[in-house]
């Protein structure tokens, strides 16, 4: 019998994707398929092509899903990452019902029905907590999702889904409710909280930021692209008993800074020379949706079940700026 563990990411051309497909592909006995609306680039740091598959799929056509799950025998893992982010999804509801609704619906159906259970991680948002919760305190395992964005809305409805699906004994699933993950390298997400990479990012490019916050104590949460990768791994190996079956949501380990700390770490590790790249031009819709999301959290579920966290702004920031001098 094969030992290969195949593992399907989804939203493969994206961020978070390719950089947990390199992680993955640094075991021997992973093979990993990466699909996106068109195939995925090859990921930085990935000589071994043999065990990686870059597949062209459009996940709101359930024929593109069926022969997605067919181009392996069975499935040890699915990491279901596509989507459109908040600003997309404020913009146009209809292709957020399309893609972040219908899309991961149609493959939570196509992959119930199949006869073995890969572990499911959907990526799920902090952007599913919304006031009164967010403004007056810290998140707790305990405190009531309450969205404001439409983003943050159909990610609570597939949680719900994914709650019951595992409830049912049809899938075995976690739901990840990830902070802001930054420095996102490339070109801007569409998302609200974009400034928050772009604020290291564009300046080491010799660019403009534009932070369209001006609080200096409005707080985010906030994880590096390393800490989450390695967290996706410990969620797919955490036991399945681990959250009770109908719970499946764990916000994942975040650190709590304000902008004031954004701009002493940016100080630190870009360089007070670059301070005057970083321009303020408040923009009302991108602040009203940030301040709705959480400031602080006790992160319970995280840390029980083994999860790891960031340390402080400056080494997220830094571990950016190291990277690029490889
Ligand atoms: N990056 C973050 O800080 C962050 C924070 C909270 C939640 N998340 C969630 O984590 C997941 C991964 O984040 P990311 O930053 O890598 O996302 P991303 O925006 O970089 O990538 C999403 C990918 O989904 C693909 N996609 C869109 N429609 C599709 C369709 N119909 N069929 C197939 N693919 C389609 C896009 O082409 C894109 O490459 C997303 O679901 C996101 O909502 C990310």
């Amino acid at each position: 019998m094969s030992t290969t563990k195949n593992i399907l990411i989804t939203g493969g051309s994206g961020f978070l994707g390719p950089m947990l497909a390199a992680k993955l592909l640094n075991d021997p006995s992973y093979h990993v398929v990466l699909t996106d609306l068109q195939a995925p680039p090859q990921p930085a740091g990935v000589s071994d092509t043999a065990s990686l598959e870059r597949v062209a799929a459009d996940l709101t056509s359930t024929s593109d899903i069926d022969h997605l799950l067919s181009t392996r025998p069975s499935w040890h893992a699915i990491f279901i990452f596509h989507g459109i982010m908040s600003v997309g999804c404020e913009e146009n509801l209809d292709l957020s019902t399309k893609v972040n609704l219908g899309a991961t619906q149609s493959l939570l159906k196509a992959i119930s029905s199949l006869s073995s259970k890969p572990r499911i991680v959907y990526a799920s948002t902090q952007a599913v907590y919304g006031p009164p919760y967010t403004t007056n305190g810290t998140i707790t395992d305990d405190t009531p999702a309450t969205p404001v964005g439409v983003y943050g809305t159909h990610k609570l409805i597939m949680e719900a889904h994914i709650n019951d699906l595992n409830r049912r004994g049809l899938i075995d699933a976690f739901a990840v409710r990830l902070p802001t993950v930054t420095v996102r390298p490339g070109a801007p997400s569409r998302s609200a909280a974009a400034w928050i990479s772009g604020i290291v990012r564009e300046p080491m490019a010799g660019l403009e930021c534009s932070i369209p916050i001006e609080d200096r104590s409005a707080r985010q949460v906030i994880c590096s692209p390393r800490v989450m990768i390695e967290n996706f791994v410990r969620v797919m190996n955490a036991p399945s008993d681990s959250m009770p079956a109908h719970i499946r949501a764990i916000y994942m380990p975040g650190i709590s800074v304000t902008l004031g700390d954004m701009y002493a770490a940016f100080e630190e590790v870009c360089g007070k020379e670059r301070l005057h790249l970083l321009k303020t031009e408040k923009v009302p819709e991108y602040e009203r949706l940030l301040n709705s999301w959480p400031q602080t959290s006790d992160f319970g579920n995280a840390r029980r079940i083994g999860l790891v966290f960031d340390e402080s702004c400056s080494q997220v920031f830094r571990e950016y700026v190291n990277g690029l001098k490889k």
